[in-house]
């Protein structure tokens, strides 16, 4: 299913057109991870506003909950958590339920279309030997065939989301197919195939692989000077004061590097950004992003206000905590950021490299450029935006352009005095993150493309910085649904 074309219109995009086994099921096309971030959809004039994340270790996270006492919300898929699970209880297969019928990316006119396509797939017999026989006991009416071959949004819908008509027992059917498609692609996702659990660390946990002593030393400023335990929980407490000593053994013998929760780093806006330019009608009459620079990416803040480009909140009484979580996106595990194609080690310059986006937005271009960010956000902050550090600076290097939104802003890193040889440290410590050491990881030599080399991990992909334009205020739409945003955003 994740590599079937014909769950799109025009039978050319599969979930692993974006997502496939050698980048960690992230983005898989160098040039675009370089450059507008998000991928192409079905209609390829259009595209989303994020980096894909990744498969392994999604179908871990919990259904969305927000947590009275400590006043943060834990779980969901996506960035801003708006597969919340609420209704499937699993977030990653409402995950699945979204790309098939988001406009910009596979497209589908109607989630019946699915249901319509799937009863036309080679693998049929399979879903039914899983689901049941009369799975697809559905009457689709003739025109469903030219319906699901139009895009989402086109005008020809009128904002109808249901265009295929049919009865109601049978859109039960076609939801219920629907649900299923779901739990499979979940199923598979949560498999060992995809998250693996097989990593250096995981061998280094079970006492049958000796880390390198920058891996080692990596380790410890993780959980210790790097603080990244904190948010990407690795098992183990943290050491914060120097020479203080971790003596405890693993917690826990199959971490997942994240807290499930959401934080705001501070990360800046990234003007290379396909959605910023997608403001007039495309042929089919839809327009992604009428806002254009004026859209900002609140995350979770959206999603609670059931805002603009997000999904519905299902719990109205979640709406109100919507100004404490203004810039928060999902605390992505740290496994598998840094799986590269066999032929292409890693994602470092100089390489040879693959070039990978990192963050929410794909501002960053290396994991050392990630890692410099955290230790030097506070240290080297400029009030301008990407493309317009001051002379006698350098991007990413020593200057830090102003977080997208200043909301919320995570204080507990930005500043914490690593060395430049600490950076790299933790760089390596995240690559033996990479699942594939104690057994090959399924289907990862599948890239046909060029690796990159030249330059070095702290400037990669700086020639592609673009000027950040002068930015129109935000969005009425999506800085002025109530309850606003506190302090409100520019
Ligand atoms: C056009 C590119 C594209 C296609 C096609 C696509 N995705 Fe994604 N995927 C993304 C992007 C971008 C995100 C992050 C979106 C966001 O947070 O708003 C994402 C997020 C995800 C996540 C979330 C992981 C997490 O940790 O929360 C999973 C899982 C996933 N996709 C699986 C799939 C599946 C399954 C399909 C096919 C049904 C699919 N994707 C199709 C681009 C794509
Ligand atoms: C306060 C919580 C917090 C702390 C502390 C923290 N992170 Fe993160 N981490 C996040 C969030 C939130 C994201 C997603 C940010 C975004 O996309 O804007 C993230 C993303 C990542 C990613 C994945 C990026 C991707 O594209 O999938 C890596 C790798 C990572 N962090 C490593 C680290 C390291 C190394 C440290 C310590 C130096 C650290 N983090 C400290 C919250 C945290």
């Amino acid at each position: 299913m994740l590599y079937d074309k014909n769950i799109s219109p025009n039978r050319n995009q599969a979930c692993a057109s974006c997502h496939l086994p050698y980048a960690g099921f992230s983005g898989p096309i160098p040039s675009v991870n370089l450059t507008m971030v998000a991928f192409p959809g079905t209609v390829h004039f259009r595209a989303g506003k994020r980096t894909a994340q990744r498969h392994p270790y999604a179908p871990f996270f919990p259904v969305l909950q927000y947590n009275q006492v400590q006043g943060l919300f834990f779980g969901g898929n996506f960035w801003d958590s708006r597969a919340t699970g609420y209704k499937l209880r699993i977030p990653d297969g409402e995950q699945a339920q979204g790309p098939p019928v988001d406009t910009q990316e596979m497209g589908l006119p109607d989630t019946a279309c699915i249901a319509f396509r799937l009863s036309q797939a080679v693998y049929r017999p399979l879903f039914e030997e899983v689901w049941g026989e009369g799975s697809f006991d559905i009457k689709f009416p003739h025109e469903t065939e030219r319906i699901c071959a139009t895009p989402g949004g086109a005008a020809v819908f009128d904002r109808s989301t249901t265009p295929v008509p049919l009865s109601p027992e049978d859109r039960t059917r076609a939801n219920t197919v629907y649900d299923h498609w779901a739990q499979s692609i979940d199923s598979y996702e949560q498999s060992v195939q995809v998250s693996a659990f097989s990593s250096k660390f995981d061998a280094f946990l079970h006492g049958n692989y000796t880390m390198t002593s920058d891996e080692m030393a990596g380790f410890q400023l993780f959980n210790g000077k790097g603080n990244c335990n904190s948010c990407h929980v690795d098992g183990r407490g943290t050491t914060l004061t120097s020479g203080q000593t971790d003596t405890s053994t693993a917690a826990l013998v199959n971490p997942l590097f994240t807290c499930f929760g959401s934080a705001n780093e501070g990360v800046p806006m990234n003007p290379r950004n396909a959605f910023y330019y997608q403001t007039t009608p495309d042929p089919y009459g839809f327009i992604p992003n009428p806002y254009g620079f004026g859209y900002r990416d609140l995350g979770l803040g959206t999603f609670l206000r059931s805002g603009f480009g997000s999904g519905t909140n299902p719990n109205e009484t979640w709406i109100q905590f919507a100004p404490t979580v203004d810039g928060q996106v999902q605390v992505s595990s740290a496994r598998d950021a840094a799986m590269t194609p066999p032929q292409c080690p890693t994602t470092e310059a100089p390489g040879p490299y693959f070039q990978k986006g990192f963050f929410h937005n794909g501002y960053m271009k290396s994991l050392k450029q990630l890692v410099h960010f955290y230790n030097t956000r506070d240290l080297y902050a400029y009030p301008v935006t990407s493309g317009h550090c001051p002379a006698g600076t350098t991007e990413k290097v020593d200057c830090w352009p102003m977080p997208e939104v200043k909301n919320n802003i995570d204080m507990t890193t930005g500043n914490l005095g690593l060395t430049d040889q600490e950076e790299n440290q933790i760089v390596v410590f995240l690559q033996a993150l990479t699942d594939g050491f104690t057994r090959p990881y399924p289907n990862i030599d599948t890239f046909t493309g060029a690796c990159m080399s030249g330059g070095s991990a702290a400037t990669q992909g700086n020639e592609f910085l673009i000027p950040t334009p002068p930015l129109p205020p935000c969005a009425s739409a999506v800085c002025g649904v109530a309850p606003v945003p506190s302090p409100p955003i520019p």
